[in-house]
Order: structure tokens, then C-alpha cells, then sequence
């Protein structure tokens, strides 16, 4: 990863010596820094900012970088109206926020209205079964209403967006259109007038739609137009004209809203849930470089088995029912599974799970004649926030014990297009690249060779990874495929992994350093990695050969990297006064390839448990700096042999997520003493799911 640079909920789920914030309403399990709302791709990315703690009527809704997205609600309760959704200027009363819970999937609030409890729930859908389903970048909302004194009430919803959600400049025209009755969908669609693809900025694509849409059934109304007007049509009628406005204007000119109402009826028990579809689309999605001619354009999965956006809206929508009910499965298998690690740590899972999701899009291209095919699957990921660049191995790498975990096929569909662009032989360097390209969306390859260089880091991320894949999913195609290109990488650490060049490791932000002790680890368990390759496809000699390679690094290197007093690893050889998070250990056990002997794992453990630190946040990650990245904190915590030290690991990262200090979404890169955050946020390694892939048996 490249840097230039009521509360008695709350607290009883908390580990001990959490200090939460105290909003006014419940939290379950806590009050993150900020709530995802709409999470689902790079560009679909809307998170209420907490702090100190922000009602869902007291903030507006904001794009991962901060800048707004505008999205507000209202609902009218027997003709009196409350904002339960954002900040609008047309005041109503504000509707009391009485609770927040999430789960990995969801975000979901009751908002008491009068005598109204109106129940707003997020669901973000992460469906790593269905690669149709998944690259659909759509989020539900839904609104369900129950009385809270007896009486039924007549209740009317209203929801609305403006157009920021389609670019990173307000000032910039927009043109949109509403349909009605297609499909029994009414939809507004909103973009820029000036469309610039594979185009980003302020990280927001300038390329593509925005999808507000909700069933044509009967009670809906719709208008678009400015936003005080569309608004006080709403506060004063609690119903829409269904008329547009036609003016094209930009964004924040006379700021154009695009608004639903909805009529439930009248209201006692808990009404059946009205549902919105919010999404954005951009086709083609991504450009990426192929062996022969021009860059290929991919588009995003779900347009094989869609022929119109309306018909994919339609069928998420239709679908809401069994979406939920799938979400409430892997919400329950992730809590459960991670539970079984510790509490902390599901609960940090259930926050991390959307956002792991969200950096990355699945794609396929197109045959000569313009059909899909469909066997061409590609998945990207974003650096979001540091570098923006196009899947950064070493972000990858992060993410991976979370694909072994949920379906290892999404893991081979990460790992193609680094091993299709640098079997083509374009990329001129000895070592694997860094990114596939410096600016999402674009996958244009670095045939200059002069990517970010990491070379030890990204070699041992590439073997680890595809050794991981074959082992997990019997899948035999890569490591044959890719043979001569994986035994290349192995080769290059043969060369330089026990005496690490003066290089940029995972952490660029802490600089270059020779002889670090964490990369030669990784190195040598890569080597280790392509023994084991080897003996998968049948070459014993080769597999031999690293074996022995391996064993005898791992040996020289306890003596390079003891400290004298023999009590710790160093952070780099011979520098007896440093050390560091020695998490890239974490493969050893992922693999199972035991390069290292338990007499490490429990030296690292005894020292970390004994580091003499200040620090309240976890450990730094290592002596150069008192910051450090959440994942590796966890990371490390999963090669540790004791439960007390895990435990102190995993709650310095969960007491950073719940802290209140931060209202960004939440970032890896932190400072230990304060939990004070550095500039990543959103990121979508944030908690390196390591803890959940023992739950899973190999298939
Ligand atoms: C994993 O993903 C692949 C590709 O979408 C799919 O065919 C397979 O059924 C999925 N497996 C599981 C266990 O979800
Ligand atoms: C935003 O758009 C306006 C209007 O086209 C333009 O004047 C301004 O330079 C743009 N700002 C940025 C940061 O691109
Ligand atoms: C809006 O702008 C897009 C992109 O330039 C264009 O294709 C589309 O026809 C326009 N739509 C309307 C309703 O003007
Ligand atoms: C819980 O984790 C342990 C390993 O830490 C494992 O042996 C056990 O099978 C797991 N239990 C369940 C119910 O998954
Ligand atoms: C479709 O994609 C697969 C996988 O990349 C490839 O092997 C196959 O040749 C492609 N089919 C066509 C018709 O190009
Ligand atoms: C790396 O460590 C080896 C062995 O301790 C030493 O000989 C070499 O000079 C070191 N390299 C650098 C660049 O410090
Ligand atoms: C692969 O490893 C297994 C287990 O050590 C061994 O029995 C087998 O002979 C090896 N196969 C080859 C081709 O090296
Ligand atoms: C066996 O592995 C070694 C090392 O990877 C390689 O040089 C050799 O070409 C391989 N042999 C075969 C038959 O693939
Ligand atoms: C040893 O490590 C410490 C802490 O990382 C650093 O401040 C110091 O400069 C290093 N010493 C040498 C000789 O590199
Ligand atoms: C860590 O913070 C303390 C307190 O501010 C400071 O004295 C120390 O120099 C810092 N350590 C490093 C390695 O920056
Ligand atoms: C971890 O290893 C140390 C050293 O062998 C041992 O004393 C300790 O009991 C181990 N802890 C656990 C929980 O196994």
C-alpha cells in the first residue's frame, strides 16, 4: 500500500476498558466513527460521520472522502411532519433518534416520531455467492412504521437524493429524467450532462448514473425539482405532484432533488416496509491492458444477465425478501464465526465486512461480436484513499483471509489480472508489480516497469496467495497456468529474501529499510510457497529444491534476526534496540507450511505481551513511529499463542473503532497512543479478517 504522505448496550458489549461515546440512543454494538449507509463499490459509498455521535437527522449523509451526498427524509404522522433522514433546510419537527444497531450487512435505526417508532434500515448486500448479485452496485432502503401508543396513525414516507451523488464537483451540469411505470418501477436517473469515463474526481467517478427507484404501487408519488420546493411540498401536503423539472442545471444550482413518497396507510402494529433501490452504474467500468490491441473495456458482471438497468432494478428490488434474508444468514455466520474468536473481534468484523466488500467491482468483457463472456471474470480493487490505484497486490493480500473465508473463487477472480498482464511479458521487472495501474479506473499496467517497487513484499504476497487458493479450493489452473511466472518470483526471492535490498515494504508510509525482518519472512515462506506448488503439479525436484532453500533461510535467519539478549526479533538485522509487529508470520500458519519453528511465535508473544508501551490503542507497529495499521494489529494477534495477548491486540483495535475521536469511515493507520487517525479512511482492509478463516474447513 503506497502513502505520499443506550449506551448500557454499548457498554456491556464493549470489551473492558472501552471508552464509548454517549449519544442519546442505544447502540448496538457501538457508535462507529461513521455508520455505513449506502457501501457497496468505490463509487457507492455514503456513510453518516459520527464523532462524538450524530443522530441520523442531524448530519448529512457523506461520500467516504466527506463531501455530501444529499439524502433526506421526512415521514408525516397524522399530518404532522418530522425529518427522521439527513439535514434539510425545510425544517420539520426532528423526529428522536431512540436507536442504531449494526451487523455486517446492515445499518438500522428507530426514529420516534409522535406516536409513531419509524424503523430506517440500511442493507448493504455482500453476496460473494453470486457474482451477478454482487457486482450490482445497489443499496436497499426500507422504511417500516409502527405505532407506540396503541392508536393507529395515518403515516406518509418521503425520501429524496440530490445530484452529488454523480460527481465530485457541485458546480458541474446534470441532466436526469424520471420514468414511471416501466417494470412497476418508478426510477430517476441523474447524471452529469458531460460524461468523462474511466474519469475520477475527488475520488468520485464523473462517469456513469445514479438509480433512486421504488415500486409503482399504488399510495407512490414522485417529483423532481429544487430542493426547497420538492421538499415543502412534502413538509405541507405529505404527498408529490409526480411532475419533473426539465431545467438541466448543475448540481448546485438551485440544487435539484429527485424525491419518493410514499402513503402507508394507516399504521398500528409494524407496517409492511416500503423499499428504495439507490445505486450507481457506469458501463464500461473498467479499462485494462491485454496482451494485444487497444485497452479492453470490461463492464461490470450483472450485465449478463441484464439487458436493461430497469430490468436489473426491477429484480433487486423484487428480490428484497430473500436479500434480507440472506443478509441476516451471513450477518449471523460472520457474528457467529467471529464470536467464536472473541466478541471484540465480531464486532469488528461485523463493522469491516461492507467496506472489504465495497473496493471491489467484478467484471467480464466482451467477445468480438459484442456479446459477454461470461467465463472472462475479472475483479478490481481500489486503493481507497492513499494511492486510488488499481488492485495494489498488497492490498489485496490484506483482503485475503477474507475471501478463503467466504468463497475462494473471488479470490482467483482478484488474482487474474495480475497473473494475466504479467504472463503476457509487458511488465519488465524481475519482481511482481505493485498495482495494475496508478489511478482506478484504469488498469493500464506500468509496462515502464516504474510502478511503486516492492519487490520481496508484493513476490511473497503473489505465492502466498495462489499457494492459499489451490490449497483451499483443490483448483489446479493457476499454479499450472502460471507456473513459469510463479517459479520467477520464487526465483527472486531465492535471491533476495533472506537479506532484503533497502526497500519499501506493505507500510511505504514508514519508509525504505534494509534487512527488515518482517519482509524476509514473508520472502521465505513465499519460497516455501513454491515448494509447495511444485509438489502440487507433480515436480519433485523443484519442490525439493525450495524446500531445502527455505529450510535453510528460516534457520540463518533466527540468527540475523534475534535480538542479542535473544528476548525479541528485531526490525532490522543487528539493530538490537528495534522491533516491530512481526505479522507477516500470520502466512506460516495460513498455509500451514510450518517454516517456523513455535519457539518464534512464542518469543514474539512473550515480548509484545511484555512491551513496555504507553500506548492504549494496541502496539506500534514498530520502534521507527508510535503509529500502526489496525489489520496488522490483528494479523499479529492471530500468530500469537496466547489468548491474553490476542485479546489486548484485537481490544486496542476495537477501542480505536468505537472511540468517538474519528467521525471517518474507518481507516487502517493510527497513532497507538491517542487513537488519533491519519488520513486513510474507508479502507477496504481495515480489519484483515484473519480470525475467521480457521472457522472455515478446507473444502
Ligand atoms: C463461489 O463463487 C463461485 C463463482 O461465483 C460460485 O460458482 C460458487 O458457487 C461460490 N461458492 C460458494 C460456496 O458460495
Ligand atoms: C468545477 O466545475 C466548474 C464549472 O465547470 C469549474 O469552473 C471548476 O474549475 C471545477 N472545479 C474543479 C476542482 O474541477
Ligand atoms: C444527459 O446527458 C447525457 C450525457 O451527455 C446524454 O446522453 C443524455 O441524453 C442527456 N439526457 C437528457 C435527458 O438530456
Ligand atoms: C472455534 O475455534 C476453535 C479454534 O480456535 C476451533 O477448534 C473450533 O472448532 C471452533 N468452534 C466452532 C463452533 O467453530
Ligand atoms: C472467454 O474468456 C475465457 C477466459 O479468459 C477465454 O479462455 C476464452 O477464450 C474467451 N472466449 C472467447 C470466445 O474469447
Ligand atoms: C544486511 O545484513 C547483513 C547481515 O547482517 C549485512 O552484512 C548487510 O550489510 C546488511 N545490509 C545493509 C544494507 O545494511
Ligand atoms: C508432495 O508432498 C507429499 C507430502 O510430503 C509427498 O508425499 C509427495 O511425494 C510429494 N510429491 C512430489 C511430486 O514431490
Ligand atoms: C520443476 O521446478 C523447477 C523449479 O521450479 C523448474 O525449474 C523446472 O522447470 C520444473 N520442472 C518441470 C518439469 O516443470
Ligand atoms: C535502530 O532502530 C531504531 C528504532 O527503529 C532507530 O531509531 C535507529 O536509528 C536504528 N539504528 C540503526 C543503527 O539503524
Ligand atoms: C512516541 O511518542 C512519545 C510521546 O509523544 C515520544 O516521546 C516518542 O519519541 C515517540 N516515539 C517515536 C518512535 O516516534
Ligand atoms: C506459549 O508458549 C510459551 C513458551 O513455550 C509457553 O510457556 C506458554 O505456555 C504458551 N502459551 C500458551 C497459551 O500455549
Amino acid at each position: 500500500m503506497f502513502s505520499a504522505s443506550s449506551i448500557v448496550t454499548a457498554v456491556a458489549l464493549l470489551g473492558a476498558g472501552v471508552v464509548s461515546t454517549s449519544p442519546s440512543w442505544t447502540t448496538n454494538p457501538f457508535n462507529p466513527a461513521a455508520i455505513p449507509l449506502a457501501v457497496r463499490s468505490p463509487y457507492l459509498s455514503a456513510w453518516l460521520p459520527q464523532g462524538g455521535g450524530n443522530a441520523l437527522n442531524t448530519a448529512w449523509p457523506t461520500f467516504w472522502t466527506g463531501m455530501i451526498v444529499g439524502w433526506a427524509g421526512y415521514v408525516s404522522v397524522d399530518g404532522n411532519v418530522f425529518t427522521f433522514l439527513g439535514a434539510p433546510s425545510v425544517t420539520a419537527t426532528q423526529a428522536v433518534q431512540k436507536s442504531f444497531q449494526f451487523t455486517s450487512t446492515q445499518s438500522t435505526f428507530v426514529m420516534t416520531a409522535g406516536p409513531v417508532d419509524l424503523t430506517v434500515n440500511f442493507l448493504s448486500p455482500v453476496e460473494p455467492a453470486d457474482l451477478v448479485k454482487q457486482s450490482f452496485p445497489f443499496s436497499y432502503l426500507s422504511l417500516s412504521a409502527a405505532s407506540n401508543d396503541g392508536s393507529s396513525h395515518a403515516v406518509q414516507v418521503y425520501t429524496d437524493i440530490s445530484a452529488e451523488w454523480v460527481t465530485g464537483n457541485v458546480s458541474l451540469v446534470a441532466n436526469w429524467t424520471t420514468t414511471a411505470g416501466d417494470n412497476n418501477l418508478v426510477t430517476h436517473q441523474v447524471q452529469l450532462a458531460t460524461q468523462e469515463p474511466f474519469t475520477e474526481l475527488n475520488d468520485q467517478i464523473q462517469h456513469g448514473s445514479a438509480f433512486f427507484s421504488t415500486g409503482s404501487t399504488q399510495g407512490v408519488t414522485y417529483q423532481t425539482g429544487e430542493d426547497v420546493q420538492v421538499r415543502a411540498q412534502f413538509v405541507q401536503s405529505s404527498v408529490l405532484l409526480n411532475s419533473q423539472d426539465t431545467q438541466f442545471r448543475a448540481v448546485s444550482d438551485k440544487w435539484p432533488v429527485f424525491a419518493f413518497a410514499s402513503d402507508l396507510g394507516s399504521v398500528s402494529t409494524s407496517s409492511t416496509p416500503v423499499v428504495f433501490a439507490l445505486g450507481h452504474v457506469r458501463d464500461p467500468a473498467i479499462q485494462y491492458i491485454t496482451s494485444d490491441g487497444p485497452l479492453q473495456e470490461r463492464s461490470l458482471y450483472f450485465w449478463t444477465q441484464f439487458s436493461t438497468i430497469g430490468d436489473a432494478i426491477a429484480s433487486f428490488l423484487g428480490d428484497y425478501t430473500n436479500a434480507l434474508a440472506r443478509a441476516n444468514a451471513i450477518d449471523n455466520q460472520i457474528s457467529t464465526d467471529a464470536r467464536n474468536v472473541s466478541l471484540d473481534y465480531a464486532e469488528l468484523a461485523s463493522l469491516s465486512l461492507r467496506q472489504a466488500f465495497a473496493g471491489s467491482e467484478v467484471t467480464v468483457s466482451k467477445n468480438s461480436d459484442g456479446s459477454f463472456n461470461a467465463s472472462d471474470v475479472l475483479m478490481f480493487t481500489k486503493e481507497i484513499s492513499s494511492s486510488g490505484s488499481v488492485s495494489t497486490v498488497d492490498m489485496v493480500y490484506t483482503i485475503w483471509p477474507l475471501y478463503l473465508y467466504v468463497n475462494a473463487t473471488l479470490g482467483k477472480y482478484a488474482l487474474l489480472p495480475m497473473l494475466n498482464y504479467q504472463a503476457s511479458g509487458q511488465y519488465p521487472n524481475a519482481w511482481s508489480v505493485h498495482d495494475l495501474g496508478s489511478h482506478y479506473p484504469e488498469a493500464t499496467g506500468h509496462n515502464d516497469g516504474k510502478d511503486i517497487a516492492m519487490p520481496v513484499e508484493e513476490c511473497g504476497n503473489m505465492l502466498i496467495m495462489v499457494l492459499s487458493y489451490t490449497q483451499r479450493t483443490g483448483d489446479n489452473s493457476l499454479i499450472v497456468t502460471y507456473y513459469d511466472l510463479l517459479d520467477k518470483w520464487a526465483q527472486f526471492l531465492v535471491d533476495n529474501a533472506l537479506h532484503p535490498s533497502n526497500q519499501l515494504s506493505s507500510d511505504a508510509f514508514a519508509g525504505v529499510l534494509a534487512n527488515q525482518t518482517n519482509l524476509a519472512i514473508k520472502g521465505i515462506i513465499g519460497i516455501r510457497a513454491m515448494s509447495e506448488i511444485a509438489n502440487m503439479t507433480g515436480n519433485s525436484t523443484g519442490s525439493q529444491q525450495y524446500a531445502s532453500v527455505a529450510t535453510s533461510y528460516a534457520s540463518q535467519f533466527q540468527k540475523l534476526a534475534t535480538s542479542t539478549d535473544g528476548k525479541h526479533l528485531t526490525l532490522s538485522y543487528g539493530n538490537d534496540s528495534s522491533w516491530g509487529l512481526s505479522y507477516n508470520l500470520y502466512a506460516d500458519r495460513m498455509l500451514g507450511t510450518n517454516v517456523f519453528p513455535a519457539s518464534i511465535y512464542e518469543l514474539q508473544t512473550s515480548w509484545y505481551g511484555n512491551a513496555d508501551t504507553s500506548s492504549q490503542f494496541g502496539l506500534p507497529l514498530d520502534t521507527r513511529n508510535n503509529f500502526s495499521l489496525s489489520q496488522w494489529e490483528i494479523w499479529t494477534a492471530a500468530t500469537v499463542n496466547d489468548t491474553t495477548v490476542r485479546d489486548s491486540l484485537v481490544g486496542g483495535v476495537l477501542k480505536l473503532a468505537a472511540d468517538g475521536k474519528s467521525s471517518k469511515p474507518f481507516g487502517d493507520w493510527y497513532d497507538t497512543l491517542d487513537g488519533s487517525v491519519n488520513s486513510f479512511a474507508a479502507r477496504p482492509v481495515v480489519v484483515g479478517l484473519t480470525g475467521l478463516v480457521s472457522q472455515r474447513k478446507r473444502v
